[in-house]
């Protein structure tokens, strides 16, 4: 047996062991609350620390799927697979796709409905994404609800508010603090703010930290993806 061959076989044994992936799924009823553009990127930051990464694009309009399909038109690498499963039965398909990958990314439906029930029965953590006021954060209640009803039979679910979209060199107000402060879900430390390079970059199939790799948006996702990483220990 050759010594690639040996390696290959040790290689299919230790991913025997491996435990399933991480299931995260970025969830809001509210649609343009940043589910889309934090999930992408996200999914890009973990593959670009060489983390084995599949985004599922459970929203029925498709648009990380369009993000995915403009990028391979671009002629860009993959960086991470992107299927479509606007299901009921993606809590049945999800923790299968885990067993080959590191991190699995929910980018999640709008609206509270069948799709996002089951995406909270595959995640391990539930990211809502908000952005810094009272209004944004009242509005994502449904979903909050839906998440502490998931919990009683999932204890071990867990759930944050991500303050997106975030004014830069403005500190969130005292009116969204105090509304984030009353929900039984804490609000991450890693803010992510409003800036053009998030928006631009989805025409062109890029993540903002391809287009401007040491940018202020880059430093946030990695900041992001490491609070992420904290809370699934
Ligand atoms: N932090 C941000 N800075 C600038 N634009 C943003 C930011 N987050 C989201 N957007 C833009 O807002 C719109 C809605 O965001 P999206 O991620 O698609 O929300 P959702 O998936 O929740 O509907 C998109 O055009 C996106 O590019
Ligand atoms: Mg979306």
């Amino acid at each position: 047996m050759s010594s690639a061959e040996s390696e290959g076989i040790e290689y299919r044994l230790s991913e025997g062991v491996k435990p399933p992936g991480k299931v995260i799924a970025l969830l809001n009823q509210k649609g343009g609350a940043g589910k889309t553009t934090l999930a992408t990127h996200l999914a890009g930051e973990f593959a670009m620390q060489g983390q084995r990464v599949t985004l599922l694009d459970a929203d029925p309009q498709g648009s990380a799927l369009d993000w995915a399909q403009r990028r391979a038109q671009s002629g860009q690498d993959r960086l991470y697979g992107v299927f479509g499963l606007a299901r009921d039965s993606l809590h049945q398909e999800a923790p299968l796709i885990a067993l080959q990958a590191d991190f699995v990314v929910i980018d999640g439906p709008p609206r509270v409905a069948a799709l996002a029930r089951s995406a909270l029965l595959a995640a391990d953590l539930v990211l809502i994404p908000v952005q810094p006021s009272a209004y944004d954060v009242w509005a994502s209640q449904e979903m909050v609800q839906l998440i502490a009803e998931a919990r009683v039979f999932r204890p071990q679910l867990r759930a944050a508010f991500v303050i997106n979209r975030r004014v830069v060199g403005t500190v969130i107000g005292r009116e969204s603090r105090a509304a984030l402060a009353d929900q039984p879900f804490p609000a991450l430390q890693a803010e992510v703010s409003q800036r053009i390079v998030f928006a631009d970059s989805v025409a062109a199939g890029r993540l903002a930290f391809e287009v401007a790799p040491s940018c202020a948006a880059a430093r946030e996702i990695a900041a992001l993806a490491q609070a992420v990483r904290e809370m699934l220990l």
